[in-house]
């Protein structure tokens, strides 16, 4: 559908990769034999990661300010998982940290939204059978990967979009129409990095899950997240904030659980924004 979109990407020489240790704890958790003991090997081979590491560990979201002083107290007192979704946290934010030369948002909001976002869909996939909670995390700190990759590469585009959307304004529809959607973008860096059918097919469809085929339960994940981050206001996402919350009816999940997520991220919201502005901005 995007074939000149393709071509585009095809064509540019310096697409990230994927941040090494990411991909590195990536293959070892898709192995049987992982354990925390490795994980934590591999974590400890990249300092700076460890460092930023600690740093959300320590921050007051978690509640433990000042005590976790290693990988392995951080597995002990947070759980792997946790430690899991951090380390995909702090390494994937680490691919794009400078400047992005927009005045609408700044890089780091951007990234708050995909912590927000990935923080929801974790919550929200917990009440989901047969949904791993911690992948879903991931694919929230993804889902937007391919905004990056527009401000990057096409820039121009970008600020005539922001410029005729006022900024804000339902961004993803005029995308779209320009022929260059962060969803498809998004989709063809899942795939450059060899990432699971999954990964590439709810990035694409994170704004119209209905068309992700066997994968709509995941993309609907991501998307309702999605809205909840956007009312709450946490990060940049480009949007207009609809009053209404849309919620796929391939989702089996209550009224109820879907507000105790909203009031878990609501109660939350400076906690999450503060623990990784810092982070963020070092
Ligand atoms: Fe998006
Ligand atoms: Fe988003």
């Amino acid at each position: 559908m995007y074939v000149s979109l393709v071509e585009r990407l095809n064509g540019i020489q310096d697409l990230p990769s994927i941040p090494n240790t990411l991909n590195k704890v990536l293959s070892e958790l898709a192995k049987e034999s992982s354990t925390p003991d490795t994980i934590e090997t591999i974590i400890k081979e990249d300092p700076l990661l460890t460092a930023k590491l600690l740093q959300v560990a320590n921050s007051p979201y978690y509640g433990m300010a000042g005590k976790i002083s290693s990988i392995a107290r951080a597995i002990v007192i947070m759980g792997f998982a946790e430690v899991r979704n951090l380390v995909v946290g702090v390494s994937l934010t680490t691919m794009v940290t400078g400047d992005l030369g927009f005045e609408e948002f700044k890089t780091k909001d951007l990234w708050l939204h995909s912590v927000a976002v990935a923080t929801a869909a974790n919550k929200l996939a917990q009440h989901i059978p047969g949904m791993d909670p911690e992948e879903v995390f991931t694919l929230g700190i993804m889902h937007d990967i391919g905004r990056f990759l527009q401000c990057l590469y096409f820039p121009n585009e970008m600020r005539e979009l922001l410029k005729a959307n006022n900024g804000i304004k339902n961004l993803y529809p005029a995308e779209e129409k320009a022929g260059i959607p962060h969803t498809e973008i998004g989709a063809y860096l899942a795939h450059r990095w060899k990432l699971s059918e999954l990964f590439v097919e709810a990035i694409r469809y994170h704004h119209r899950p209905q068309g992700a085929g066997p994968y709509t339960a995941h993309a609907s994940v991501l998307f309702l997240a999605d809205q909840l981050c956007k009312k709450l206001q946490i990060g940049w996402h480009g949007e207009d904030v609809d009053n209404r919350l849309l919620i796929p009816k391939t989702l089996s999940l209550s009224q109820d659980i879907i507000k105790g997520v909203a009031i878990y991220m609501k109660e939350q919201k400076n906690e999450i924004e503060r623990a990784w502005d810092e982070v963020l901005s070092t």
